[in-house]
């Protein structure tokens, strides 16, 4: 229907894969500033659609929702996290989601408040003044200590550096593996990318069961989300065992990288800009001792919100159409990939003014007549982030009562987003503690 859709020229075979694979993100917005809002690329033998434009990003995640499924870089994700919330489709991922919304209703998340405020001092009284730290490695461990005890009443602190070093094997082929048409056989197979991966799931099912059989010889009914794994429904049904490891896992990963990625970079984006720490640091000041979960903190908020609009930690997430489908106007059949970027979307000149500047006050602003999906960071739809509350509510305690206790010097270099499956600070994020 209509005119084609424009794209770069691309080699038979390989596709655009080597320019995309060299800086995915930087990439789809040049992509973006030369063929517009939606445009081909080909990933190997694969065609994928970029869009771009908030319409059709709302059209997608909410108007014809039905219309797709997960794509396959999600799918494959299933590798490491089985079928849980973030794979699972159609029924199956339906009556998960029921099941599992109320450990994110909001009184059950503002209860979760106190395990924040606990984390954060615990991770200071590790801290003197002067150390030199990784900015990112600490908030990996903070947000994996917040999100294993509020939702599985487990301490895994321990288990830290080896959940981070599991991660961060099993992230490092995920790229080769999505753009690969034998992905899926790749981890498999005796290959180094494929032992890697298997190792790195089996180092995070050992603590992931371990949290399970905890609970299990346990038995009481905790009120949290480990808990509503276990529960039964009125004919006594319940999940498997594979189930509950499944759904367990997927929180326990998306939980706390996203989380911990975005306050990487809020703490690294207020170091680069002293006038606006000066305004924060007043307005924390001037909150009182406790930090709650609704104490009004604007300039806070409009930290971490400016913070995933730069460098938002899903940048990028995809859908494959089930049926033929109409979108920005072109009919595309069965079985198209979608591919939609929150990072290039938050960095678009007609909905964003001086949109590369880190500019926290425009969150302060009217945003009244700016279309819903030019900012996205939680995704959109049926299939919107079921801990986006959990993070706001993270993200906004935790800057806060850590920017209260330490200013984080970070030196010189500018530090780049490395885009693995999250938007990663490369080489973390090198500062010196200074307390407060
Ligand atoms: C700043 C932090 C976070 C960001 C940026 C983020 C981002 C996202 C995005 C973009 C999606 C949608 C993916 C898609 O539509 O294909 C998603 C889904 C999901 N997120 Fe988050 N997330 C964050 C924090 C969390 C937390 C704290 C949890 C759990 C404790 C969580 C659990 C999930 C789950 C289970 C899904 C799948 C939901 C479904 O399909 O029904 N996320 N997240």
């Amino acid at each position: 229907m209509g005119h084609p859709i424009p794209g770069p020229r691309s080699l038979p075979f390989i596709g655009n894969t080597f320019e995309f694979r060299k800086n995915p993100p930087g990439y789809m917005n040049e992509v973006h500033n030369e063929y517009g809002d939606m445009a081909v690329i080909r990933a190997g033998w694969r065609k994928l659609i970029l869009v771009f434009h908030p319409d059709q990003i709302r059209e997608i995640l909410v108007e014809k929702h039905k219309s797709f499924r997960k794509s396959r870089g999600l799918r494959l994700l299933g590798l490491l996290l089985g079928e849980g919330l973030l794979t699972l489709e159609g029924d199956a991922h339906r009556k998960h989601r029921k099941l599992i919304q109320p450990a994110f209703q909001k009184r059950r998340i503002d209860a979760y408040g106190v395990y924040i405020r606990k984390a954060c001092n615990d991770v200071s009284a590790k801290w003197t003044d002067g150390q030199q730290i990784d900015v990112h490695r600490w908030m990996m461990y903070l947000a994996l200590t917040i999100a294993s005890r509020s939702l599985f009443n487990a301490d895994v602190e321990d288990d830290a550096p080896e959940v981070g070093e599991a991660l961060d094997r099993a992230m490092q082929d995920f790229n080769r593996v999505v753009s690969n048409p034998l992905g899926p056989l790749l981890v498999r197979l005796p290959t180094v990318a494929g032992r890697r991966f298997r190792s790195a799931r089996k180092q995070l099912d050992r603590i992931v069961y371990g949290i399970i059989e905890e609970r299990r010889k346990d038995n009481r009914d905790h009120g949290d989300f480990l808990s509503i794994l276990f529960s039964k429904d009125e004919n006594g049904m319940g999940l498997s065992p594979k189930q509950i490891r499944d759904e367990a896992m997927t929180i326990f990963l998306a939980g706390h990288e996203t989380t911990a990625n975005a306050l990487s970079w809020s703490i690294y984006l207020l170091s680069r800009n002293p006038a606006f720490a000066e305004r924060l640091r007043n307005e924390l000041r001037a909150a009182p001792a406790t930090i709650e979960p609704d104490t009004e903190l604007p300039l806070t908020t409009a930290l971490f919100s400016e913070a995933m609009r730069l460098y938002p930690p899903v940048w990028a997430f995809g859908r494959e159409s089930i049926e033929p489908v109409e979108v920005g106007g072109h009919l595309l059949p069965r079985g198209t990939t979608f591919l939609l970027s929150p990072y290039v979307t938050h960095r678009d000149p007609r909905f964003w003014d001086a949109p590369n500047e880190f500019r926290p006050d425009r969150w302060l602003e009217d945003a009244a007549g700016q279309p819903r999906f030019r900012y996205f960071p939680f995704g959109g739809g049926p299939r919107i982030c079921i801990g986006e509350p959990f993070a706001w509510m993270e993200g906004r305690m935790v800057l806060a009562q850590m920017l209260r206790m330490w200013d984080f010097q970070v030196d010189g270099a500018t530090v780049r987003p490395k885009a693995l499956v999250t938007l990663r600070p490369e080489g973390g994020i090198p500062a010196r503690l200074v307390r407060l």
